[in-house]
């Protein structure tokens, strides 16, 4: 049976309060949306050289799979069986001559803390989708630690951090580190929804996550922290979640 809301389809999905669920999950969330809602032209906004599915997972389902991404040298690194387009999801889409409702199903991993216009991108997306289409964006959130600290930092002292503790990150790497500004990365629906129903969405729902792995190496103070983050969760304090889902249909 099709799920009435989108919060009803999350509701199925049992998700749990921890991150860990959000990663491991996404790409189930995200098959499970097309399945239920019989939705077939996907397009990954930012996908760039690292697309949520492979070739090989999309070729047996008769999915139209289409890669976007702001820059070109990231969709160069894409896989060549997948359709790709080159624009900014918060740009101008006529100028760019991007034609409107051709995609069912769009979402994203770790981008839109990325973008600069997050309400535009939004709006964008409303005008991408066909009528009774889904998107679905997982980005990290203000206020958890990691992030404000990120945001706060200058690009040069964040990279080099990363740099630092993380060899495999960096430009000459295949895991770059972007820029991040965090427009509207927030979980809080008070929030969120007004700016998502300006964008044109009213089936509208927010999944907060708490918790992240960037403590992993220091002991005790992953111990604090996992145990504030879960005092967080039973709480639902939404101002310290450290990712969110935001979905919507069209
Ligand atoms: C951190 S990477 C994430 C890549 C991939 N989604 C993943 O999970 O590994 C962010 C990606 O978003 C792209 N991006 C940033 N701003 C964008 C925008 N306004 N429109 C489209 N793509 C954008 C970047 O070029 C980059 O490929």
């Amino acid at each position: 049976m099709t799920p009435a809301t989108l919060t009803s389809a999350m509701a199925t999905l049992g998700p749990d309060w921890h991150s860990d669920w959000a990663w491991d999950h996404y790409k189930d969330v995200v098959a499970s949306l097309s399945r239920e809602l019989g939705l077939r032209r996907f397009c990954e906004i930012g996908g760039g050289r690292d697309p949520l599915f492979t070739p090989a997972e999309i070729a047996p389902l008769g999915i139209d799979y289409t890669v976007n991404d702001i820059s070109a040298r990231e969709l160069e690194k894409a896989p060549k069986a997948f359709r790709t387009a080159c624009f900014d999801i918060a740009g101008d889409l006529s100028a760019a001559g991007i034609a409107p409702a051709q995609y069912d199903l769009m979402f994203s991993r770790m981008v839109f803390e990325h973008v600069r216009d997050v309400e535009r991108a939004w709006t964008n997306v409303h005008q991408l989708l066909a009528p009774g289409g889904v998107a679905l964006a997982f980005f990290p959130t203000l206020y958890a630690l990691p992030f404000v600290a990120n945001h706060l930092m200058p690009e040069w002292l964040s990279g080099g951090i990363v740099k630092a503790f993380y060899a495999n990150r960096g430009e000459a790497t295949d895991d770059p580190k972007f820029p991040a500004v965090y427009d509207w990365c927030f979980s809080s629906e008070r929030r969120l929804k007004p700016m998502l129903q300006r964008a044109g969405f009213s089936d509208i729902h927010i999944q907060p996550f708490w918790g992240h792995r960037y403590f992993l190496r220091l002991p005790v103070v992953r111990q604090i922290d996992d145990a504030l983050n879960a005092r967080a969760a039973r709480n639902d304090i939404r101002a310290l979640t450290s990712y969110a889902y935001v979905l919507v249909r069209k």
